[in-house]
């Protein structure tokens, strides 16, 4: 019974296996258990005999047991980690898989570069600005109407009782350049923007590009050139139809919008004289608040900015009806608009 017991353990193929001759042998209703429950009839002398016999038997087979599902979980744990291992002299995977520059990311370089060609530096400013930055020194003073106008998100109150903001446009980036800067200033400066809002034009978390030029005597003559040549450079058209609206910022004056002609029929958007405008930019001359705010004298130095949504002239160029797609994160979105192969 021994030699069949071993050869048996020895013989197993897998852990399974093993297992049932355990049971087989020295489970409950075993064969070797079966020997010993035969003990309790023998006599004496013979049980002593017997029994020593059996234990060491019962020994031995639990002991290559032991030693066999060693072996076994070694050679399984080995089999699994030649199958893991990654062969790092492979070459890489077709081009399909491959990443790409996120449109907004294009469309922002792109800005940049045109711009840059137009001599413009470029600036920054934090996402998380605190009230100065974002309102007050744009002159948009406390319980001014349009701190609501913009949905802002404000962080937890601090010890001392004021509240960072996520900021709601660029235009605090205009506040810390002048802050740091003698003119003549033109910085271009884009960047995450936040407000609580969301439909076809709206994304809580969108893209402006702000533009600032401060000079003795930009004027806004200056201000219609520069975004006219933008936008034809930009949409690679000679003639772009563009509609400046007369409107209110509190940190320019006069102010004025933006817009570009469009068309919006069947749920496509197509850029060109249509029967619809899609706001892009809000601009102006810098409210000479703003420039006494930066210590700048307004009666030195004047100049224009403006402040363009990303998505929006995103949208135009390329036909994309609905601003909240770019953030959806959907691989056939990007195949549809052509970013992706
Ligand atoms: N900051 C304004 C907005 O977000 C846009 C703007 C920028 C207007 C600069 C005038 C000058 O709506």
């Amino acid at each position: 019974l021994r030699e069949e017991v071993l050869a048996e353990v020895e013989n197993a193929a897998d852990l399974a296996v093993l297992e049932d001759v355990r049971i087989s042998a020295l489970g409950k209703k075993g064969r070797i258990t079966g020997l010993m429950k035969n003990l309790g009839k023998m006599d004496p002398d013979q049980r002593r005999e017997f029994g020593q016999t059996l234990n060491a038997v019962k020994d031995q087979v639990a002991g290559a047991i032991d030693t066999r599902k060693t072996a076994l979980e070694d050679a399984a744990l080995e089999a699994r980690l030649s199958g893991e291992r990654i062969d790092v002299t492979l070459s890489s995977r077709p081009d399909e898989t491959a990443g790409r520059i996120h449109p907004i990311s294009q469309t922002i370089d792109e800005i940049v570069s045109i711009f840059g060609e137009m001599g413009f530096a470029l600036a920054e400013g934090p996402d998380v600005e605190d009230d100065f930055h974002n309102f007050t020194a744009l002159n948009i003073p406390p319980e001014h109407p349009a701190r609501e106008m913009q949905d802002t998100f404000y962080l937890p109150e601090r010890e001392d009782g004021s509240r960072l903001v996520l900021r709601t446009h660029t235009s605090p980036v205009q506040i810390r350049t002048m802050q740091n800067k003698t003119p003549p200033i033109r910085i271009i400066a884009p960047g995450r923007t936040y407000r609580s809002d969301s439909d076809m034009t709206h994304t809580p978390m969108f893209h402006q590009v702000e533009g600032l030029v401060i000079d003795k005597k930009t004027h806004m003559g200056h201000l219609k050139g520069c975004l006219l040549e933008f936008v034809k450079t930009y949409f690679e058209l000679d003639d772009v139809p563009v509609r400046y609206r007369p409107s209110f910022f509190p940190f320019t004056e006069p102010s004025a919008e933006m817009d570009i002609g469009c068309s919006r029929k069947g749920g496509e958007l197509k850029i060109g004289e249509g029967d619809d405008w899609l706001e892009i930019l809000g601009c102006g001359m810098v409210h000479p608040r703003v420039l006494s705010a930066c210590g700048l004298d307004p009666e030195e130095y004047q100049g224009f900015a403006f402040g363009m949504g990303i998505e929006r002239i995103a949208m135009l160029k390329y036909g994309i009806p609905d601003l909240r797609t770019f953030f959806d994160t959907d691989l056939r979105w990007l195949k549809h608009y052509g970013f992706v192969p």
